[in-house]
């Protein structure tokens, strides 16, 4: 059973479609990536799926009951975007309160206090007012905050918004962890490069639909095309592997070959060994999820004209 399961799910809030006919699902144990500009509808879709805001058509379930089910509300766990916890809280307040709330036991929460803060990098601070917090630090006490009860499912949106390359290693660390645990993860994201490292699948939402799925691996995968590099001291004989039927360009200190459909690359291995090189390289090429979204994006809106230089500007 999915822990996540939307069927043909759409939103609209008056004539705004915030979604439309989303169908995914996330297995348990995944780390799943839902990747979209800002507007895309990702932080409604995390809506829909706790229950804060009415899907208009479609269904989605979650961890296995309708989404809005107040039983499993303890079994889930949720750093909301843009959050602001109180300042008067210390790390270990705002811990034993929201615990609190989701019934977590006295006894359970003094012990679960500081293992959840050491976890996040927080412990040596845990007696001190969130307002003198920095804001990765903001952040990780919000990721406390939504593992603290133990869940089974923890819904993040935009965890690593604003936080410096050291901060976001952090997170992604603590990320890898919840899933060595078992437990499920929904990432939302506008930072592509983030979550390619870490989701195992993601699906791109683009102005509400679902425009494309799959593993990062899948998804990133250039068919036909293969980098290659020869032992320095060798040459590399471009217009052999052209006469062989073989599209060859340079990149960098390797060579991309292009292959035709149902072609392999094993002529091309011989080719070079029959001529004594010694082959250092050999990999299908990838592009990044950023390539593949700038691609997919331009795709769907044919009718838009953006400037080369635009187009390979990161989001945000
Ligand atoms: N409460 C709301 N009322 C009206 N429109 C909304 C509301 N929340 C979101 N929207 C609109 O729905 C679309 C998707 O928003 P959102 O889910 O926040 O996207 P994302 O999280 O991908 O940035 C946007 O056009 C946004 O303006
Ligand atoms: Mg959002």
């Amino acid at each position: 059973m999915p822990v996540i399961q939307t069927d043909n799910l759409t939103k609209h809030y008056g004539s705004i479609e915030a979604l439309r006919e989303v169908s995914l699902s996330v297995q348990r144990g995944e780390i799943f990536g839902l990747l979209g500009q800002n507007g895309a509808g990702k932080t409604t879709l995390i809506k829909i799926l706790l229950g804060i805001t009415k899907l208009t058509d479609g269904s989605a379930r979650l961890l296995d009951r309708p989404v809005g089910t107040s039983a499993i509300r303890s079994r889930v766990g949720y750093l909301p975007e843009d959050h602001r916890f109180p300042e008067y809280h210390t790390g270990a307040s705002l811990l034993d309160f929201y615990g609190a709330l989701l019934d977590v036991p006295r006894s359970v929460r003094r012990k679960r206090i500081p293992e959840t803060l050491e976890m996040v990098g927080l412990k040596g601070r845990m007696n001190y007012k969130i307002g003198t917090y920095s804001k990765g630090m903001k952040q990780r006490v919000g990721l406390a905050q939504a593992m603290f009860h133990d869940p089974d499912v923890i819904f993040l949106d935009e965890p690593t918004d604003g936080v410096d390359p050291v901060g976001r290693r952090e997170i992604r660390a603590i990320m890898q962890h919840l899933k060595s645990e078992g437990k499920t993860i929904f990432l939302n994201s506008h930072l592509l490069g983030e979550v390619e490292l870490i989701c195992d699948r993601v699906a791109i939402l683009q102005r509400g639909e679902v425009i494309r799925e799959g593993t990062v691996a899948e998804l990133t995968l250039q068919h036909n095309q293969y980098l290659v590099g020869i032992a320095p001291e060798g040459r590399f004989p471009r217009e052999d592997v052209q006469k062989i039927g073989f599209s060859v360009a340079p990149q960098g200190d390797l060579w991309e070959i292009g292959l035709r459909e149902g072609q392999s690359i094993d002529p091309v291995v011989d080719l070079l060994r029959s001529r004594g090189l010694g082959i250092r390289h050999l990999i299908e090429k990838r592009q990044t999820l950023e390539d593949l979204f700038v691609e997919t994006v331009e795709a769907a809106e044919p009718g838009v004209d953006r400037p080369a230089h635009r187009a390979r500007r990161p989001l945000s």
